[in-house]
């Protein structure tokens, strides 16, 4: 809930941007820390979530580790200081150049997503002449239930070494000379609000990392993603996410012999602390009655609603009016999926009045694009408002 201060502040600038409540952002960085450090589990922070240089620098500033998807993640990180030593990489499309200077940057983990990646980073180790770090990403076949197209671990999808194919390959892989198979990771899915996931997932790793290392494999880590959803619905009950219990289930569930437990969150960490700002252009009402309310930012500064379907609750911060509309609220670009939502209440809404697109702090601004050559939103941050 923004303050009338805040608001008035908000009034006077260039819309769209990107509001980051930096107290909200200390305080869930804070809370998932402490949480984690009661039993020793490991944090990196999921970079692709939001790469906004003072977010970044707050989190680092934790002692947390990075999760990255890219080789220029990689070096973002590494430029905002995170320790290269706590560093992971998973992706299943790593290019060789992106293969290589992780490899010479000495991270903690490849976390390696088929036998062919593996092959190639053991042929570029040995080029190098180091022996590269790997994860094996497996894929454990899990229904993160959760919104479809966020959905990263069940049997059919592009992620991960199907578990199968890594019981199979176990000697072919044990062969590879410059790989050091370190330790095992999944990441089953994004936005995950039923916690019991949490602990079929355990299951599904504790027989895992058991036929591993009855397969020979010596492991020093289980990596067991990101995932923890936050609430979209009505983000004022839950600003900072329930770590303690997804912590205690895992702390609980996992059986896997003293190994390290890292985590990989991202939208828990940082998506309650942003909100789009946006102006509302005009009001138009379509032949069908549809009341349009178009505002000054589209799927280019926000694209989850347009490309999940994803829901994100809408407030207008200025208006006065007591009278209240049903709205569709649309946003600028040039397609037809570009609609923030559908039939909501707002109180009357008029052209220059401020609406905050709330819990936009995950892959929001790090989505934005710069289709129909709309500018990248900027960041304005509330401790310096
Ligand atoms: C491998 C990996 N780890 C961690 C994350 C972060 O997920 P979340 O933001 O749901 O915590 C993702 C998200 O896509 C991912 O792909």
């Amino acid at each position: 809930m923004l303050s009338k201060k805040v608001k008035d502040a908000l009034k006077g600038l260039e819309t769209p941007f990107y509001l980051y409540d930096m107290d909200l952002l200390r305080v869930t960085v804070e809370s998932a820390a402490t949480m984690a450090a009661r039993y020793g589990f490991v944090l990196h922070y999921a970079v692709k979530a939001n790469v906004d240089p003072r977010v970044l620098a707050l989190i680092q500033s934790y002692g947390f580790g990075a999760d990255c998807a890219s080789g220029n993640e990689v070096r973002c990180a590494i430029e905002a200081g995170f320790d290269p030593a706590k560093i992971v990489y998973a992706g299943v499309g790593k290019r060789d150049h992106e293969i290589r200077y992780a490899i010479e940057q000495g991270i903690f983990a490849i976390n390696c997503e088929s036998l062919e990646e593996m092959q190639v980073i053991n042929d570029i180790a040995g080029e190098l002449g180091k022996k590269a770090t790997v994860g094996l990403r497996i894929n454990p076949d899990i229904d993160p239930k959760t919104n479809s197209c966020i959905d990263t671990g069940q049997a059919d999808c592009k992620f991960g070494i199907s578990y199968e194919e890594v019981l199979r390959s176990a000697d072919q892989i044990k062969a590879m000379k410059n790989i050091i198979v370190k330790g095992m990771h999944l990441h089953i899915g994004s936005q995950i609000r039923e916690l019991h996931v949490f602990e079929y997932l355990c299951e599904k790793v504790n027989t895992i990392v058991a036929n591993l290392e009855s397969l020979g494999f010596k492991l020093d880590f289980v990596d067991v993603g990101g995932g923890l959803g936050i609430n979209y619905d009505v983000p004022e009950n839950e600003p900072v996410p329930n770590f303690a219990s997804v912590f205690a289930i895992i702390n609980s569930h996992l059986k896997v012999g003293g190994k390290e437990v890292h985590f990989e969150f991202g939208r828990a960490i940082v998506g309650e602390c942003g909100e789009l700002i946006t102006r509302v252009l005009f009001n138009k009402t379509t032949a069908t009655g549809r009341k349009l309310v178009i505002v000054d930012s589209s799927m280019t500064e926000l694209i989850r609603p347009a490309l999940y379907g994803s829901y994100h609750n809408i407030e207008n911060i200025t208006s006065e009016e007591t009278r209240q509309e049903r709205y569709t609220i649309v946003g600028t670009a040039c397609e037809s999926t570009d609609v923030f939502d559908e039939n909501i209440t707002l109180p009357l809404t008029s052209r220059g009045d401020l609406l905050t697109i709330k819990s936009a702090g995950a892959y929001g601004q790090s989505m934005a694009s710069r289709y129909n050559l709309h500018d990248l939103p900027r960041s304005v941050y509330s401790d310096e408002l």
